[in-house]
């Protein structure tokens, strides 16, 4: 009896030796020790001895399309690389009445609920002479708008794709703009 009650103290006592934050006797190491480099960790192998390395030169992220530029850096007038299809005219027109009604409104009259409802200020009327000018307002105006936002209007660009952005500034400029002849290109 005495020599049981010996090994459970010794057993208790030895079970506990590492502190609270000890994982104890540990049979499969791999498991306890990460057999990869942790990022913030120096690392042998790798130039500089850092396992967390900086990306190469010209890397671009995912679905990120930088804006053209010219030989002096200005940004090029840009066009719409995608080919309009019946899917993408669709898709235009959806993401328009997703992203964009709630504050230009389903026919672009700047009545969309965050307006009359929320108290959002007021954006222009997609119905205004001024967007007659489709030279100066053209498709690539309103991409550069969704992808960049302008005065009180946020940049979309985390919510929409380059190809959605596209789909949607065809489908404003040529279709919602024309109001009636909605459906003419
Ligand atoms: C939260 C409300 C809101 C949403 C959502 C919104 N806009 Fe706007 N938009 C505005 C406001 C406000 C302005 C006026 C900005 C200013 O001049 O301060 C504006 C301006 C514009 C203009 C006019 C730019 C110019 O040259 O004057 C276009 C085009 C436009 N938005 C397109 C879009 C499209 C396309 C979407 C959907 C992807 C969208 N907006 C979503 C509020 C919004």
């Amino acid at each position: 009896m005495k020599n049981l009650i010996l090994a459970i103290t010794t057993l208790v006592l030895v079970s506990c030796s590492g502190g609270r934050n000890s994982t104890g006797y540990s049979i499969i190491n791999d498991m306890k020790y990460s057999v990869a480099y942790e990022a913030f960790t120096t690392n042998p192998v790798l130039p500089n001895g850092q396992t967390m390395m900086v990306a190469p030169e010209g890397t671009i992220s995912r679905g990120h399309l930088p804006d053209e530029v010219d030989a002096e850096g200005n940004p090029v007038l840009l066009e719409n690389p995608y080919e309009m299809t019946d899917y993408a005219w669709e898709r235009g027109e959806k993401y328009y009445n997703i992203m964009c009604a709630t504050c230009h409104g389903a026919e672009g009259k700047a009545d969309g609920p965050v307006v009359t409802q929320g108290g959002f200020p007021k954006p222009p009327n997609f119905m205004a002479r001024r967007w007659r000018n489709i030279e100066k307002y053209s498709v690539g105006h309103v991409y550069k708008v969704i992808t960049h936002g302008i005065g009180n209007m946020a940049s979309y660009s985390q919510q929409l794709y380059p190809e959605d952005r596209w789909a949607v500034a065809e489908y404003v400029r040529k279709r919602l703009m024309r109001g009636k002849n909605k459906y003419k290109q």
